[in-house]
């Protein structure tokens, strides 16, 4: 098998969080280790919907970068880079629009949702229904093979492949290959504190990577968990209760959270016992990714530069892309 070539990215438009981590930031820490790993900040995509806001995206090019290296992204082992000062990933968007038609763009789910959340309705910018084109493109500018992302970003990685394939047959040549998704297994959606939703900033029931021990506590006692649960003696529900979620994901000793979670169920377990323990083992788990952050941020004209030397290796391989890709169009002058 060949050795795999990883894309991945994030639209830095605020700071990532817990639900970040196990949804896909995880799974790049193993990935790096064992293949051409390149991460992104899609800085152009965070434009889509942050047309009038360009200050939030530039600011939190930075904030995302200090998170990409202090949960442990190595530079060395992964490319880290900008969209934007990748032009030929602009390019290839404009030669893929024309093999995705403009229902099939509407019919995207991920799309869809989207349209629905932020509200755009019938406003919808053609940049933002095409972003799944761009992103086809981030992806195979680099012939990346694999993709790590969360669930809802599956239908995007669709329709890469559908654009892939057409390519392939219409110019009758072999040189995309299927892009596969790597989607963790649990706790790829880790609801937010308010135990309802996916966690999101917009939401505002977020445990940032950069959430200093305090404001996890804070976070943690409020969050949701039975509201039928109201003395210790009381049986709860662990079904739908936030704070076993989390514990599933990031408590280490699975046996006392079985012990715990039948406990809760016969009553006699308090809130706030269970609550003191997730805080203690979030603080655990975040303590480490802290103090890296603050060597980090002592220097971030060095941090940022990481990112500039990473996006002129990718200009490098896509501008390798791009030559086959108009030998393939007899765009060649
Ligand atoms: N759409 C992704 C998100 O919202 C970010 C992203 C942009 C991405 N380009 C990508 C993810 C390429 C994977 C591959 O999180």
């Amino acid at each position: 098998m060949r050795r795999r070539t990883v894309l991945t990215g994030d639209r830095p438009t605020g700071p990532l969080h817990v639900g970040h981590y196990v949804g896909s930031l995880k799974n790049r820490l193993l990935l790096q280790q064992d293949s051409d790993q390149f991460i992104m900040l899609a800085d152009l995509q965070a434009l889509t919907d942050h047309v009038d806001n360009p200050e939030k995206v530039r600011e939190n090019v930075i904030e995302v970068l200090l998170d990409y290296l202090s949960i442990g992204i190595d530079p060395t082992q992964s490319t880290i880079f900008i969209q934007s000062l990748i032009p030929q990933i602009a390019e290839l968007t404009v030669i893929y629009l024309n093999l995705v038609t403009v229902n099939r763009l509407k019919r995207n789910p991920t799309i869809k949702t989207e349209i629905d959340q932020k509200g755009m309705g019938t406003n919808v910018t053609a940049g933002f229904l095409m972003y799944p084109v761009h992103q086809a493109a981030d992806i195979t500018v680099v012939k990346a093979n694999c993709v790590p992302v969360g669930a809802d970003q599956l239908p995007i990685i669709e329709q890469t492949n559908e654009i892939l394939h057409s390519f392939n047959r219409i110019y009758k040549v072999d040189l995309f290959e299927k892009v596969e998704a790597l989607i963790p297994k649990i706790g790829y959606r880790l609801p937010g504190i308010d135990g309802k939703q996916k966690m999101s900033k917009s939401l505002n029931n977020a445990i940032f990577l950069s959430d200093s021990a305090d404001s996890v506590l804070k976070k943690v006692m409020s969050m949701y968990t039975d509201p039928t649960h109201l003395r210790v003696q009381d049986p709860g529900k662990v079904e739908g209760n936030a704070v076993f979620t989390y514990l599933d994901v990031f408590d280490p000793d699975e046996h006392a959270v079985r012990d715990l979670k039948l406990q809760y169920q016969n009553g006699g377990l308090g809130d706030v016992t269970l609550k003191k323990r997730l805080a203690d083992i979030l603080n655990s788990f975040l303590d480490p990714i802290r103090a890296r952050r603050a060597l980090f941020e002592k220097d971030k004209e060095a941090v940022f530069k990481i990112a500039l030397a990473g996006s002129e290796k990718v200009k490098e391989v896509a501008a390798g892309t791009m030559r086959e890709v108009k030998e393939a169009l007899k765009l060649v002058y």
